[in-house]
């Protein structure tokens, strides 16, 4: 599938890829479940230190279920050492976060930035009801037409893509639209697709999972990996001084160093909890599964996502673009 994407230069950095250990002297306290135990935590100190530097709220976030997080915010936050993004804001007065979910970044972004005026929308009312005073949030769909009284300084959407109707053209052009003069937009994504560094996920449930997904979510009309070409979006839609980074982020601890080793952990934790509702859902309604096969393939898929011998990765892709139109509205 990723190989019939449109071949264009913008799509053309790569990830740095982790590398195998070759080591056995390097276990980490990960538990059958993928967390990682406080009890277990002397040969992961060191860990510990560095999962503290990168992320103030890793342990206030689900305080005391685990050593490490397991969410996708934590995983993000980890990534970019600790920022909420790479954009080169300065500022920004108001700021809007779609698709916002939890609402977590939108409410970090708003203490982080108290001269800032914070907005969140998203489909589903899951927002806690104490917030900063400069942060709200409104039920909204990114797919209909935006309505809002003034444009913004700063337009961020993360893990959205998928989710969002297939015009991404006009997905982009409506955030350019709605950017004040030298606004910025960024968006952060995961690009659901298995690769190795070795081919070492070539025939594994694992890969036969993943194959099925991206089919079953085509079939929904939707796409799992377009955020791969973020940044020519981002340029069709007007946007200058375009950045991007890709991080290969290994599925579980299999890869070298401790930086690899903690987020190959959160990752692993977050696929573990993630794959049965998500799986559950599209296999059924998407390609007409029954839940017991769809069981039955996930308890493979799950050993593959625990194996070490398999050195597996997914892609994280993070962009950014300022405006630079000149009317503001
Ligand atoms: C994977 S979550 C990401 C949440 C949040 N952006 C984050 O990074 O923590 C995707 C979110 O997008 C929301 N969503 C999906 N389709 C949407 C739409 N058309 N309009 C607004 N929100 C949407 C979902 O309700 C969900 O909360």
């Amino acid at each position: 599938m990723l190989g019939n994407q449109k071949s264009n230069a913008a799509t053309s950095t790569q990830p740095e890829l982790p590398a195998e250990d070759a080591s056995a002297t390097t276990e980490l306290p990960v538990q059958d479940d993928g967390s990682v135990s406080p009890s277990n935590v002397s040969a992961a100190s060191s860990l510990y230190e560095f999962v503290q530097e990168h992320g103030r709220t890793f342990h206030k976030y689900k305080e005391g279920k685990y050593f490490l997080p397991n969410d996708q915010h934590s995983i993000s936050k980890f990534l970019l050492k600790g920022k909420l993004g790479l954009a080169p804001i300065e500022k920004p007065g108001r700021v809007l976060d779609l698709g916002t979910g939890t609402g977590i970044w939108a409410i970090e972004f708003a203490e982080e930035n108290p001269e800032s005026e914070v907005l969140g929308t998203d489909l589903s009312p899951i927002q806690p009801a104490y917030l900063p005073p400069n942060c709200r949030f409104e039920i909204d769909d990114v797919d209909d037409d935006w309505a809002y009284s003034h444009r913004f300084d700063y337009i961020h959407g993360r893990y959205l893509l998928p989710f969002i109707k297939k015009d991404w053209n006009h997905y982009f052009k409506t955030i350019y639209d709605n950017l004040n003069p030298g606004g910025w937009a960024e968006c952060q994504e995961t690009i659901i697709y298995f690769q190795s560094i070795d081919g070492s996920h070539e025939g594994t449930a694992l890969q036969r999972w993943n194959t099925l997904l991206l089919q079953a979510i085509q079939r929904m009309g939707r796409s799992a990996t377009e955020a791969l070409r973020c940044k020519t979006y981002l340029a069709e839609a007007g946007f200058a001084n375009l950045g991007e980074k890709k991080f290969a982020v290994p599925m579980n601890p299999w890869a070298k160093g401790k930086e690899q080793k903690a987020i190959g952990s959160m990752q692993m934790q977050n696929n573990l909890e993630g794959i049965d509702g998500i799986t559950m859902t599209v296999f059924t309604r998407a390609l007409g599964w029954v839940p017991a096969d769809v069981e039955k393939l996930l308890v493979d898929v799950k050993n593959d996502l625990q194996d070490r011998s398999i050195h597996a990765y997914i892609t994280v892709s993070v962009n950014h673009g300022i405006s630079r139109q000149s009317c503001a509205r």
